[in-house]
């Protein structure tokens, strides 16, 4: 038996608790530096220093929020007055989660298709972080809906990468996040996004069943089953909520404590409202998981859209950041109201 299973499964369980998700605040470096080029902002490493030391002192972010992911560089950095980012994390009762993947890069003969990279070194890179005070960590794989694709060599390849990452970090004692994200991007209808998205998980789960991962001890990370966002007809709401949990349950063992969904390029306000219809019923009482957020633009956007690099600006983002935390945090309890919206933190 794993020395880690029982202090894997109180991690699980603890960063899906009730009222709290998951905040992902682990963009690589090119990806956070592009979304500082949109806002004008410097794209320095003591840019984004500055930024995750604004998100990580949000006053109470640790009421809604159970842990946050980091990127390696973020992971190794200090607020300005020289406590380290772990250290304030752990004060503020905010669990250590490190991205461990290396990203997604062309799958050889699949045009338009993407693996994920990052298994070799991975046990050693585990065992640092462990050291460094992470608990969980997570993977993202990423599938592409388009005309032939997604193919069952991208499907497969992705699957198997996810379950050997999470065999590793069941062994080093991290609570593995598994993020299998079909993207929004294309005109797909829902009904498409449904084919694919249960395709994904149905392939995902026999691989983690092959590799001997433990489904008491991960999260899985989903994409909603959703509409194309360039799809001329747009699902409602309601019908995002139930396609969802209908391909969830088709898919996800009962033993798997907890969902926590990835944002996707949805608005704030529909990330929040489709998750509230998840934990509402009648969809709440089929649901065997605790189904809540690990979301980075739907909770990060207007703080840094607000912020745009400048000291003085810190405070107000800040509440930005704190209002789309409660509202998600709400959310996963079914207690969300679009009238929450109009009453954002007076910034
Ligand atoms: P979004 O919520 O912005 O999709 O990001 C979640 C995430 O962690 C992507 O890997």
């Amino acid at each position: 038996m794993n020395q880690y299973a029982q202090e894997l499964r109180n991690t699980a369980k603890a960063m899906v608790a009730p009222n709290q998700g998951v905040l992902a605040m682990d963009e690589s470096n090119g990806t956070c530096n592009k979304r500082f080029g949109k806002e004008g902002i410097e794209q320095t490493e003591e840019k984004r220093r500055q930024y995750r030391e604004l998100i990580l002192t949000t006053p109470d972010l640790g009421n809604y929020i159970s842990g946050a992911i980091l990127y390696d560089e973020t992971i190794r950095q200090k607020k300005e007055d020289g406590t380290p980012f772990t250290q304030v994390m752990k004060d503020g009762d905010i669990i250590i989660g490190i991205k461990v993947d290396k990203g997604a890069k062309d799958l050889a003969g699949h045009p338009g298709e993407k693996v994920t990279e990052g298994l070799d070194g991975l046990r050693d890179r585990i065992a640092e972080y462990y050291q460094m005070g992470a608990r969980f960590a997570k993977w993202r794989a990423v599938i592409t809906i388009g005309e032939g694709i997604p193919t069952p060599a991208c499907i497969e390849a992705n699957a198997h990468a996810l379950a050997r990452y999470a065999a590793l970090c069941q062994e080093g004692g991290l609570v593995p996040i598994v993020e299998p994200e079909v993207l929004i991007d294309g005109d797909h209808t829902i009904d498409r996004c449904y084919e694919v998205t249960d395709k994904t998980l149905r392939t995902v789960f026999d691989q983690l069943r092959t590799q001997g991962v433990e489904f008491d001890q991960m999260i899985l990370k989903p994409s909603m089953v959703i509409s194309g966002k360039q799809c001329t007809q747009q699902a409602t709401p309601q019908q995002v909520a139930e396609q969802t949990i209908k391909c969830l349950r088709d898919n996800v063992p009962a033993s798997v404590p907890g969902i926590a969904f990835l944002s996707g390029g949805q608005t704030p306000e529909q990330a929040a409202q489709h998750l509230h219809l998840m934990n509402s019923e009648p969809l709440k009482s089929l649901c065997p998981w605790r189904v809540t957020f690990s979301y980075a633009r739907a909770i990060q956007q207007p703080a840094l859209e607000h912020w745009k690099g400048q000291t003085n600006k810190v405070a107000e983002a800040q509440k930005l950041l704190h209002h789309r935390a409660q509202c998600n945090s709400a959310a996963s309890m079914g207690n969300y109201s679009p009238e929450m919206e109009k009453q954002p933190a007076m910034v």
